[in-house]
């Protein structure tokens, strides 16, 4: 008997696998359908204070291995999001639901967390520093001082479980000070990765771009990133304090895609583009084949082999 339990700061999910936030999370219909699913928790769309149209279409396009989107934080607004989460605990109580947050400012982040903490939201509180696709706002996680002046005012102000989504980084050097700063703070978890930001796609034929938005430019996400993942949840394993748990995000499409973010180290997994190309039966299917992966290796547990990465 196969057990794919694991807990992400004390919440229970019955399986590891769960959306990635943005996809299929921006309404309550879809939030239903991920409650239904055999994800073990769900994410809601990172949300601003005040609903946002985002930017302009086409802005997401499926590619031949994977996506690219510019979608420039389309949502409902906080509320909105908050108020189910906060029905959703009631009708659900042992399914785990994370919060989103992608304000536009550190005082609209601070006023969302604000909002969050006075509620009786009880779940964890994502705040996304990492969004590539809003016109004139650079990524935060890739200035390291506003990530640190960030980090210290949020943490002064709320007093609940938060983690952070991050974007890819490069270089053994930004994950050492990446992780040095993140370890000044009592971060739940850290989200690594969002899309790798500002690919270009082409049309060969027409010679032109496949999005709209910033002239073609989005977020890369699907089996293009895994590796770029794979190494991100590795690298911060091997430098962030115990305490703070990884949800690892990036090019899951089968389960052997899933048990390798577990073998590096990934408490928790989320699923992007293959969640938008196939719907929720994505879960089932990618946990199953991961069943038999487990099963075929003699592994009981996820325990059994994360983080247990070998090297040559
Ligand atoms: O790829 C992404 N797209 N990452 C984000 O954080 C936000 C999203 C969007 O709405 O553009």
């Amino acid at each position: 008997m196969i057990d794919l339990t694991t807990t992400l700061n004390k919440l229970h999910f019955k399986t590891p696998l769960m959306n990635a936030a943005g996809v299929h999370c921006a309404t309550t219909t879809e939030l239903d359908d991920l409650l239904d699913s055999q994800a073990g928790g769900l994410v809601t769309k990172s949300a601003t204070l005040q609903p946002r149209t985002g930017n302009p279409d086409p802005r997401y396009a499926n590619l031949p291995f994977g996506s690219i989107n510019s979608m420039g934080l389309p949502n409902q607004g906080l509320d909105y999001y908050l108020n189910y989460a906060n029905a959703t605990a009631l009708t659900h109580p042992d399914f785990p639901i994370l919060l989103s947050l992608a304000g536009q400012s550190l005082a609209e982040n601070l006023q969302m967390l604000e909002r969050i903490q006075a509620s009786a939201f009880s779940g964890l509180t994502e705040l996304n520093l990492s969004c590539p696709n809003v016109p004139g706002k650079p990524q935060i996680g890739y200035d390291f001082d506003q990530m640190k002046t960030i980090l210290t005012a949020v943490f002064q102000t709320f007093n609940q479980p938060l983690g952070i989504k991050l974007p890819p980084y490069f270089d053994l050097a930004q994950f050492d000070l990446v992780a040095d700063i993140l370890n000044q703070f009592p971060l739940a978890f850290i989200n690594t990765i969002n899309s790798v930001g500002n690919g270009l796609f082409i049309n060969l034929e027409t010679e032109t771009t496949v999005i709209k938005p910033k002239g073609g430019f989005g977020g890369i996400g699907g089996s293009y990133v895994k590796p770029v993942a794979l190494a991100n949840v590795r690298a911060f394993r091997q430098r962030l304090n115990p305490a703070i748990q990884i949800i690892g995000t990036g090019g899951v499409v089968s389960g052997g895609d899933l048990f390798e973010l577990i073998l590096c180290g990934a408490d928790v997994v989320q699923i992007g583009t293959t969640l938008a190309q196939e719907g929720t039966p994505a879960f089932g299917r990618i946990l199953t084949e991961l069943e038999r992966i487990m099963a075929q290796k003699g592994y009981a547990t996820l325990a059994d082999f994360r983080g247990n990465l070998k090297t040559l």
